[in-house]
């Protein structure tokens, strides 16, 4: 089975006119579709409850881009009774064919390409390009995960010995519950149920409640392409109740987690203990949060710092693991690059996300927004606050401005805790030395950058910098599929490097025979 080496899809230039025009359209038709109702899917049968996820559109609350039909206990049970016998087949269909499955769900996905994009704008209030980023990394895990799956399914080297012949096979597990997040509602609920399917398993997948829409939409897609009734099944429902229930089900074999350390925590605990009947060890991947920093010395460029720090910080509205949250800035630049990335800040368009001209858009939903604002309560005896700290209410979503707290101790709340919106903690070191003592300084280890011309300092943060994904003279979000495999340390989870070339033997086992000749 031949293929083209992978490379990354890229990104759409919205600048181009007929480009921008076809997003234009997308949105209205997308709009027009707004109310719209999406089942549960199990065994390729559609269902429903009677209960409804109302999906809002953060940008303008009063817009509900869809109901998603909610999941119970009962239902749940289904969904893993069918991914349980559809397993005895699914895990026998040769691993070509199930990367095949890959392939056609990547093609269909690139043929609608704007709709997805227009979904997740209205739907978690991404940006165009954000939302973009978010579509293209989806298909490069379809292809990544496809590609990968025939270079597992190929011979392994072993030591051979005259008196037998060996080999080794990667072979799947069983059920996995797939539990993503909302804030990379396509990369990451791709990422993680294609490469669990691809490697012959099967799975029930358990969408954010915030992004059932979208999560909806990539579920349709594979059924599009001819997916097998019961490899995929779609379970909307609440994490408490139908998230729990899966992850203590003993037919589960595999848990595929990605979302806060106080959930993920929370899982691993249960899942560490048998249920009745259970007849293995389940096997847990958790990813998490980060408390991420961008390091600045006395020899970086410092516009092009300010530009890192800011677009680390405010991407997304700072609703990334991977978000610089904490600037951290050498005493003798500090003041200059301060009033630098201040500059920067003003000239961000904040408002409704479904017109191109606005970079930042909503937080995700009033809970959230209410937890940013308490941290901002809190930072402002914490630090100075330079910049935002307010909520925009008159905008008709959950707005809130980039808020800037400069001169936090190392060891602030603001400074330790994962806030997940748009607030920048900039904090004061001595020299590098202590600059790189306070970025490893949280429970955390996710991303991190440096802005640095001291090759000296490159070399020793790659040593002492203690992240799972650090970069140097560029900010610290936005790691490609491929290039940048991604996955943290400490309480920002198991590393398991999602993107890639370990990545599937997470989700497999290995088998040896040998046999005397
Ligand atoms: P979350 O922990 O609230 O929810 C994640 C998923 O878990 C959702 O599907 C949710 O329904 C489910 N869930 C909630 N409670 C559950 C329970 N008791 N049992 C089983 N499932 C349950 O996280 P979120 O708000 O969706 O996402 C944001 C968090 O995810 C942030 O902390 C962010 O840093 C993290 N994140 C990490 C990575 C990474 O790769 N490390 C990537 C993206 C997001
Ligand atoms: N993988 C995402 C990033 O690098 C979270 O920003």
């Amino acid at each position: 089975y031949i293929l083209k080496p992978f490379k990354n899809l890229g990104i759409i230039d919205f600048n181009d006119q007929e480009i921008y025009n076809e997003m234009k359209e997308t949105l209205k038709r997308v709009e027009s579709e707004f109310g719209k109702r999406y089942p549960i899917v199990i065994g390729g049968k559609e269902y429903e409850t009677g209960e409804f996820i109302r999906s809002i559109n953060p940008s303008k609350i009063e817009e509900v881009v869809g109901y998603t039909a909610k999941s119970n206990e009962e239902i749940a049970e289904k969904a893993v009774e069918t991914a349980f016998e559809t397993f005895k087949s699914w895990s026998r269909v040769p691993a070509w064919k199930r990367a095949e499955y890959l392939l056609k769900t990547s093609k269909i996905l690139r043929d609608n390409r704007f709709e997805f994009v227009a979904t997740m704008v209205y739907e978690v209030g991404k940006n165009w390009v954000e939302a973009d980023a978010d579509f293209a990394e989806a298909v490069d895990f379809l292809e990544f995960y496809a590609r990968e799956m025939l270079r597992y399914d190929a011979q392994q080297p072993l030591v051979r010995i005259e008196t037998e012949k060996n080999d080794l096979n990667y072979i799947p597990m069983g059920v996995g519950a797939i539990i993503p997040p909302w804030n990379f509602p396509l990369a990451i609920l791709v990422g993680m149920t294609s490469a669990a399917v691809v490697t012959g398993n099967t799975v029930v997948l358990k969408p954010a409640s915030d992004s059932t829409v979208i999560a909806a939409k990539f579920v349709e897609a594979l059924r599009e392409a001819g997916l097998p009734d019961g490899v995929v099944n779609f379970l909307p429902g609440s994490g408490a109740v139908v998230g729990e229930y899966l992850v203590k089900h003993p037919k589960i074999r595999f848990i595929s987690f990605t979302g806060s350390k106080e959930v993920g925590l929370k899982i691993n605990e249960l899942a560490a203990k048998p249920q009745k009947g259970q007849m293995w060890i389940k096997r847990v991947v958790l990813e998490m949060g980060g408390k991420d920093a961008v390091v600045v010395d006395e020899t970086a460029d410092l516009d092009f710092a300010a530009e890192g720090i800011v677009v680390s910080a405010f991407g997304f509205q700072g609703q990334k693991c991977s978000a610089g949250s904490r600037a951290i800035i050498v005493e003798d630049i500090y003041d200059k690059l301060v009033e630098k990335i201040v500059e920067k800040t003003k000239e961000i368009k904040i408002g409704d996300v479904r017109f191109h001209e606005n970079w930042l858009g909503p937080v995700i939903n009033s809970s959230a927004k209410n937890k940013i604002m308490n941290y901002i309560e809190i930072g402002k005896n914490e630090g100075k606050l330079i910049f935002g700290g307010k909520a925009l209410e008159e905008l008709g979503g959950y707005f809130i401005q980039p808020t800037i707290f400069k001169d936090v101790p190392w060891n602030a709340r603001i400074a330790q805790e994962e806030i997940f919106g748009p607030v920048l903690s900039v904090i004061k070191a001595k020299d590098f030395d202590e600059a790189l003592k306070i970025a490893n300084s949280t429970e955390y280890g996710l991303t991190g950058s440096l802005y640095s011309k001291s090759r000296e300092h490159i070399e020793r943060a790659k040593v002492e910098f203690h992240v799972g994904n650090l970069y140097f003279n560029r900010k610290c979000t936005g790691a490609l599929v491929g290039v940048h495999p991604f996955g943290g340390f400490n309480m920002s989870g198991t590393d398991s490097k999602a993107g890639g070339r370990d990545y599937l033997g997470l989700f497999l086992q290995a088998k040896v025979w040998s046999e005397k000749i």
